[in-house]
């Protein structure tokens, strides 16, 4: 029987522009079983980001009715939990990357093994190799095409095999061969250990990875 790892109820987030303050997201609810593998589809602007932003815990809602992370209430934690929660349950792929810039694409991986408490020793090579990355992980990111950046950053947010995965057009920026890799990849890893994924994408061939397709627009879901 299936459960959810994520429920949302009721989550708007309004951003202020000057005196204005605009609605981005308007009363959503999102429900994902465990083990899912959802994609989100919709138009530049209409609030994708935002709203993994939000279900991720990076950025606050505005208004919830109910946000639940693993069985966790997330509208009630203090700072400290909520990032400790994040850090332990949620793998991130930003749509900038956010690679650190100083370190190179192996030691971005390794970081965000350590900071989990995941060791990672011979995991490192593995997962970037997986990626195709094997031969230019010792480079910093600058020294690194933007797929191969995107690449490194997806390494990195699997690396520690989390619970949940939010991954922000992860294959925006690469050619039809890598994309295909990197949705097998995310496949693998659902079929092998249960991986729950939700993806952004642009893409409807990439969306045919996922077991369920969401359309928003204008912040709210829509049919199509
Ligand atoms: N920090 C911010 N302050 C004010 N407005 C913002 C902020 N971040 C995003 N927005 C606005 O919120 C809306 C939704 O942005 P969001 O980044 O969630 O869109 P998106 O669906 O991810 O678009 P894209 O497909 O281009 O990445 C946009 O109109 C954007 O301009
Ligand atoms: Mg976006």
């Amino acid at each position: 029987m299936s459960e959810p790892i994520l429920t949302a109820r009721g989550i708007c987030k309004d951003y202020r522009d000057g005196d204005d303050v605009c609605r981005v997201l308007h009363e959503m609810d999102l429900t994902v079983q465990r083990g899912e593998f959802v994609a989100v589809m919709g138009p530049s602007g209409c609030g994708k980001t935002t709203l993994l932003n939000v279900v991720g815990l990076l950025t606050p809602a505005t208004e919830a009715a109910r946000l639940e992370l693993d069985d966790v209430n997330c509208l009630q934690l203090s700072d400290a939990r909520r990032t400790a929660l994040r850090r332990d349950r949620i793998g991130f792929v930003f749509q900038r990357f956010n690679l650190l810039s100083t370190i190179s694409a192996a030691e971005n991986v390794r970081l965000a093994m350590q900071l989990k408490r995941v060791n990672p020793d011979g995991q490192v090579n593995t997962v970037l190799e997986r990626v195709g990355l094997g031969k230019v992980a010792h480079r910093k990111p600058g020294h690194l095409s933007i797929g191969e950046q995107q690449r490194a950053a997806i390494a990195r947010a699997v690396a520690c095999q989390p619970a949940l995965l939010l991954a922000d057009e992860p294959t925006g920026n690469l050619d039809s061969a890598n994309a295909e890799s990197v949705l097998r990849l995310f496949r693998d890893l659902h079929d092998e250990y249960g991986l729950t994924i939700v993806m952004i994408t642009h893409s409807t061939e990439c969306a045919k990875a996922a077991d369920r397709v969401l359309h928003m627009r204008d912040g709210r879901f829509v049919d199509d």
